[in-house]
């Protein structure tokens, strides 16, 4: 998979230069291009902000040096998204299909937003991360970015997916780890029993739980009452 990353603030992507990303860029498993939008304006003084039409508070980013980053990177199999607090809420089965797209383009906004125009003409997608209102579109789209991955083969682990949170509707189940009493709290007994169905059927139920107290939203299609 490819991704290009278009901002006015390249550093922001640092970390991308470590961990898993970095890896999976290594091996070629997927390719990763952060460009400078502002190397695209036709501005004397490199300009990328203007007015909005109709008045109102702040500035909006200039139309034409996204327009020309942007088309500086399509290809008739790209798809282009814009991070914005009105956009759809971004969510794992999102991610999964993020995942399966050949070229991704991420358009980071700042100040005030982006002309609505340049959604119509690159029929971009419209993401959220959540209902609250970051000062740029870099750290959304970092968060997209990294949690598609994932979904992408090869950049995990085989089994990595199998049981995290949202991968059947539920969140993930407590985990533990030596020594087997910490503090005075004990590991819960059949975690060290050895017997992997009994495991099995504790996960289940503590994964339910979980669910329960922070995320009763989840559970409201009945599926895993019981
Ligand atoms: N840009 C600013 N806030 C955002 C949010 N919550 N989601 C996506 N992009 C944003």
């Amino acid at each position: 998979m490819k991704i290009d990353i278009l901002t006015l603030f390249p550093e922001s992507f640092a970390p991308f230069r470590e961990s898993i990303i970095s890896r999976a860029q290594k091996a070629g498993t997927i390719e990763i291009n952060i460009t400078n939008i502002r190397d695209f304006s036709r501005d004397k003084h490199k300009k990328c902000d203007d007015a909005p039409f109709g008045g109102g508070a702040g500035m909006l980013m200039s139309v034409q040096p996204i327009y020309d980053a942007v088309k500086s990177v399509l290809t008739k199999n790209s798809k282009v998204i814009f991070p914005t607090p009105a956009g759809k809420v971004y969510t794992s089965k999102i991610a999964q299909n993020l995942a399966k797209q050949e070229h991704l383009i991420f358009i980071c906004g700042h100040y005030e937003g982006i002309d609505e125009r340049l959604i119509q003409l690159f029929d971009a997608e419209e993401l959220s991360i959540g209902d609250y209102v970051l000062t740029g579109g870099e750290i959304p789209a970092m968060v997209i970015v990294d949690s598609l991955l994932r979904f992408v083969p090869g950049v995990l682990s085989e089994g990595s997916l199998s049981e995290e949170s949202f991968s059947n509707g539920l969140l993930e189940y407590p985990q533990y780890t030596r020594p087997q009493v910490f503090e005075g709290l004990a590991v819960p007994e059949v975690l060290v029993s050895g017997n992997h169905a009994e495991i099995a059927k504790w996960r289940k139920q503590a994964s339910i739980e979980k669910t329960k107290k922070n995320r009763p939203d989840l559970l409201k299609g009945g599926e895993h009452e019981d």
